[in-house]
């Protein structure tokens, strides 16, 4: 998938608002080696930096490494791949925000990490969690078997797990989590009834491969239409998002 990062920027810039408290919870220490996986065009990274990490970036779009390390030129930013990577050097503490649910191999995410910290190091991350935006998901579900894209109906385009699930595999890696959290975060969309139609085109594509051009406003107006009873309020729509965070120590 071809990412904008100008349109990312601009009009997604609360996934790095909302990812300055997931900041908190890494809990930075002046001089530690932190790696951002999924660092997206890098605001993250940037912030772990200024608290005095000698920090790292990696994302697997070439187009977002490109705007991160034009904005953040101080940085080392690489194209890497998430479920299967190798570190120069052990880190103290690897952080992601909002990526991992891209990612469907979460076994491999897993095994990366925890090659990549230091004994002792720790992994922080919030992510998609089970139920994440779940009305947006049933709504374009429903729209698209209603207008005979059936294949398309079935795209699973994310990774969302419950607690229990991921906090299973990250104890079978050999982790031991000593912070998980499965919470509700209504999330405001933008340009109010236009809302749900950038989000879409940000980051639901991929649901709408092999669909003309032609058709696919009148398939997100439907769409926008089944989510306004709960996504509308008073003229703020809000999201349905879930996250699941963690802390999770390599032992
Ligand atoms: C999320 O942060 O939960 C998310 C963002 C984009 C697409 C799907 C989920």
């Amino acid at each position: 998938m071809k990412w904008n990062a100008d349109l990312y920027d601009d009009k997604h810039s609360f996934v790095s608002q909302f990812g300055a408290s997931v900041v908190e919870l890494l809990d930075v220490k002046a001089g530690e080696h932190i790696l951002d996986i999924g660092c997206g065009t890098g605001d993250l990274t940037h912030q772990i930096q200024q608290l005095g990490a000698e920090v790292s970036g990696s994302d697997y779009s070439p187009e977002m490494i490109a705007q991160a390390r034009f904005k953040y030129p101080a940085i080392n930013f690489e194209v890497a791949d998430a479920a299967n990577f190798t570190a120069e050097y052990p880190y103290d503490a690897v952080f992601s925000n909002a990526a991992l649910h891209w990612v469907h191999n979460a076994s491999g995410v897993i095994r990366s990490v925890h090659e990549a910290l230091k004994p002792g190091g720790r992994f922080v991350a919030e992510m998609g969690g089970k139920g994440n935006i779940g009305q947006l998901r049933a709504a374009i579900k429903q729209v698209l078997q209603q207008n005979g894209y059936h294949q398309q109906a079935e795209t699973q385009v994310w990774y969302f797990p419950s607690l229990g699930e991921y906090t299973t595999r990250l104890e079978q890696q050999g982790f031991r989590v000593t912070f998980a959290s499965h919470f509700d975060r209504k999330t405001p969309l933008q340009d109010g009834d236009q809302g749900v139609a950038k989000w879409i085109r940000m980051f639901g594509a991929q649901y709408f491969i092999g669909i003309p051009d032609a058709v696919q406003p009148k398939l997100v107006q439907e769409i926008t239409d089944l989510l306004e009873p709960y996504y509308n309020e008073n003229g703020q729509w809000y999201a349905d998002y879930k996250r699941l965070r963690f802390i999770a120590v390599k032992e």
